[in-house]
């Protein structure tokens, strides 16, 4: 099993992987509500995922600006840097490797989230999407535009952020660009509206996401720094248009300027059937990118063990990263290895409070003498 090119070692920018098997950046709600400091609990949950070649945490606040999901953790506080601390020496010590998700969530966040005020974007454009608040799901409100003033010391809240991650343990960051937060709205022509050098052309919608890169790299070296971008079709300000291709084209191509450690593309999670994305439809994602980024590229969504394969020898992707078949397969290397099947994900308790569909999903090895026990005791 092991001629299996997802168990190839790998070397990515600063880090030795000892496969290719990546856990894609999973928001599971589990932080403290007011600290937005990782819980113990999160420690367990991590370590007990060690054994993929790298773990890539979930999207984390750099800022309380940035914040903007309920019950999701920060790394603006040292008490977020002393509970990341937790989970960053559990996973080392289990053997793994893990980088920060560096987040602003700009319109997406809520006033509920922000003591009243209005959340922050590159325009006054409202999404149209949902915000999840403490007391649940609402509808996205208008978001205020950020100063330029503003948008320099966001970008600074980068920079800490990333000192912070590291000074937490972690091996590394990755910069979240893509889905529906801040940087994204800057990409996005929809939701981007601003006359001065951050909206207009593709190359000022970029420079926001350049700019950020730039004061990460202050701080951290390339090597140990990623971007998580791509082309996405969702509802209402971001259905796909005719820029959604071209201005991520163009952001990949300059972030192939930094020599940074690697990029997570995602592949298509709507059907792109009759949008300006069309041909980018399953592996036609990473057809297109492949050749634009020289560096490490990580593949992305609804991957299994023989898709992964497959990419890899086909020189498509370098790792593959699994976020679904994560959450209820703490050892999804091991059943890889194996070839044992997938358990499959209770939604109920995905985004909830506690253990249970957290840390309490058992291995193969554990379902298994699990069911043994339950037969002995019923003859
Ligand atoms: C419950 C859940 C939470 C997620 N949280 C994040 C997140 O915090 N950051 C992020 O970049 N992507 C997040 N994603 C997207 C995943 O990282 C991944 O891109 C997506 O699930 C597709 O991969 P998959 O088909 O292997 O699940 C999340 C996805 C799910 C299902």
């Amino acid at each position: 099993m092991q001629d299996q090119p997802l168990f190839a070692p790998y070397r990515m920018g600063a880090l030795d992987l000892p496969n290719r098997i990546v856990m894609a950046p999973l928001t599971r709600m589990r932080a403290d509500s007011q600290s937005h400091a990782p819980s113990l609990l999160q420690a367990e949950y991590y370590a007990q995922r060690a054994s993929a070649g790298l773990i890539i945490a979930e999207a984390t606040a750099i800022s309380a600006d940035g914040f903007g999901w309920a019950d999701t953790p920060g790394l603006w506080t040292e008490e977020q840097v002393r509970g990341w601390s937790r989970v960053t020496d559990a996973v080392h010590k289990a053997g793994g490797r893990i980088l920060a998700q560096l987040w602003h969530t700009g319109a997406i966040s809520h006033p509920e989230l922000r003591d009243g005020v209005q959340p922050l974007s590159a325009s006054d454009v409202n999404p149209g999407q949902v915000s999840v608040t403490p007391s649940g799901r609402k509808p996205t409100v208008t978001p205020r535009p950020l100063t330029k003033e503003e948008i320099r010391s966001t970008v600074q809240d980068y920079a800490r952020a990333a000192r912070n991650a590291l000074a937490a343990g972690f091996d590394g960051v990755q910069i979240l660009a893509n889905y529906l937060y801040l940087i994204a709205q800057f990409l996005n022509s929809t939701t981007n509206l601003r006359r001065d050098e951050y909206g207009g052309g593709i190359d000022n919608r970029a420079r926001l996401l350049l700019e950020i890169v730039e004061a990460v790299l202050g701080q951290v070296d390339a090597g140990r720094v990623g971007v998580k971008i791509s082309p996405m079709h969702e509802t209402n300000a971001f259905a796909a248009n005719q820029e959604t291709l071209p201005v991520t084209e163009y952001a990949i191509e300059r972030l192939n300027q930094y020599d940074l450690s690697h990029l997570l593309l995602m592949g298509n999670t709507t059907d792109f059937t009759g949008t300006p994305l069309e041909q980018l439809r399953d592996d036609g994602m990473f057809q297109h990118f492949r050749p634009l980024f020289k560096n490490t590229l990580i593949a992305n969504v609804k991957m299994d063990r023989g898709r992964g394969n497959r990419l890899i020898k086909a020189g498509l992707a370098d790792l593959i990263a699994f976020g679904r078949p994560y959450i209820a397969n703490p050892d999804l290397v091991e059943r890889f290895a194996a070839g044992r099947p997938v358990a499959e994900i209770d939604w109920e308790t995905v985004y909830a409070s506690g253990a249970r569909g957290y840390s309490d999903y058992p291995t193969w090895q554990q379902a298994e003498s699990n069911k043994l026990e339950a037969s002995v005791s019923e003859r």
